[in-house]
């Protein structure tokens, strides 16, 4: 089986059934995308799949054969930052840091889709369960991005 990972393919020795997480953690050694439920209902291992946010948790690596994956690690080219993480860093946004690679990842995703969210798009969207509370945070650093 091969798999398409920011943008290269990677032949995967784990079985068909292994959820996408561990495949791409325990295999590829992509441990920016974080397991917390495991479950599809915390988000901290949120990835890109076409494009659209995801739980990486709740695919078999088999069914996503042929599609492109990105994870954090490959949301920009090495050695650049995505204008997310850059707003994340001026707000201060991470306090323990563990789902932050998945917010990032579901919030890129609906500013893609959705340059112009509302505060209801943005609180309704994030998408993430974030322990530390930084919800505040969160959509301050957003309303520097998007007006
Ligand atoms: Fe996948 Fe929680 S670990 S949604």
């Amino acid at each position: 089986m091969q798999l398409s990972v920011n943008g290269a393919l990677h032949e995967i020795k784990s079985s068909a059934d292994t959820p996408l997480l561990w495949v791409l953690r325990d295999e590829l050694g992509l441990t920016g995308t974080k397991y917390g439920c495991g479950k599809g209902i915390c988000g901290a291992c949120t990835v890109h799949l076409e494009g659209s946010a995801i739980p990486a948790c709740t695919v078999a690596a088999a069914d996503v054969q042929g599609l492109a994956i990105v994870t954090i690690e490959g949301l920009v080219p090495a050695g650049q930052i995505h204008p997310v993480q850059q707003a994340w860093l001026d707000a201060g946004v991470s306090q323990c840091g563990y789902c932050q690679p998945g917010m990032i990842m579901a919030v890129a995703a609906l500013l893609r889709a959705n340059p112009n969210p509302t505060d209801a798009d943005l609180a309704n969207n994030i998408g993430v369960q974030c322990r530390c509370g930084t919800y505040p945070r969160v959509i301050r650093a957003l309303r520097t991005m998007v007006g």
